[in-house]
């Protein structure tokens, strides 16, 4: 089913895995030019486009100049990013007492600083078109807390923050630019909690389970319609009950 009556191009962040994966493949079959973004793992990445035909660049999203360049050559590869998902994540947990500065800026800058970098080099791209899609992916742990992880709870806090304000900046622009917060969904990031710890999560879920990706990508799909032109500025909780905010 193609949602556009325009074939747009959307990059998703942190796109060949996870979450991020979901929500390509998902935008891929609603008939978006499709592009994922990713950090190291050259294999997956290669696993991910010789499966799903998206082509996937690898660039440091922490890194200002890296992503004005990415967006540069796929824009000019693929056309104009003007739909946008920030989805690039990573976890160092650790509580208070023991995290290091290092895992604190790393996680600051990886999930919240490329929030900046990439809206900043889409944006005025964004501008010219007089029509943008961001979506932020942030966490209930940015809108809960979780013990272990204030560098990650601070940036998923940040990114909602962040987005309300660039919503009012895109607003008169026909940017639109929401949150989605999930919850713990299978993938990797999630399968690295020690499973004691895990297991004693899982049961303050009330649906009872972890979430899957595909749950996730399709409040991605719909905040990206051309016709969601009016939801702006909102966070969308999707994480099995297990938080209602
Ligand atoms: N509340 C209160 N106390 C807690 C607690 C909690 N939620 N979790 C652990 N504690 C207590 C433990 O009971 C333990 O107490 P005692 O020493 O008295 O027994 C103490 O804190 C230390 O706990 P750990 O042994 O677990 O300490 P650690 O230093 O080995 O590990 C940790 C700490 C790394 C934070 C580990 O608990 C952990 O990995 N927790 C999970 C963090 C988490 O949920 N991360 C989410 C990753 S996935 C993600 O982030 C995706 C998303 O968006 C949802």
């Amino acid at each position: 089913m193609a949602d556009n009556n325009k074939q747009r191009t959307a990059l998703v962040t942190g796109g060949t895995r996870g979450i991020g994966r979901g929500i390509c493949e998902l935008l891929k079959e609603r008939g978006f030019n499709v592009v994922a973004g990713y950090g190291g793992d050259a294999r997956k990445a290669e696993e991910f486009t010789s499966e799903t035909q998206i082509p996937a660049y690898q660039w440091d999203v922490a890194d200002f100049n890296g992503c004005q360049k990415s967006v540069e050559e796929i824009s000019s590869n693929h056309g104009p990013v003007t739909v946008l998902v920030n989805n690039a994540g990573i976890t160092k947990d650790g509580t208070l007492k023991k995290m290091t500065y290092d895992n604190w800026m790393a996680v600051i800058q990886t999930n919240l600083t490329s929030v900046f970098n990439m809206s900043k080099a889409c944006w005025d791209g964004m501008l010219e078109d007089k029509f943008g899609r961001i979506v932020n992916i942030s966490s209930v742990n940015g809108q809960a807390g979780q013990y272990g992880q204030v560098n990650y709870c601070a940036a998923k806090a940040g990114v909602i923050g962040m987005g309300k304000a660039m919503a009012q900046e895109g607003a008169r622009y026909g940017i639109t630019v929401n949150t989605v917060a999930p919850g713990y969904v299978a993938t990797e990031m999630v399968a690295a909690v020690p499973e004691n710890v895990l297991e004693k999560i899982v049961k303050t879920i009330p649906v009872g389970r972890l979430g899957d990706s595909s749950e996730i990508a399709h409040a991605v799909a719909y905040l990206v319609r051309e016709d969601s032109k009016f939801i702006s500025g909102s966070t969308i909780s999707i994480n099995g009950g297990q938080h209602m905010y």
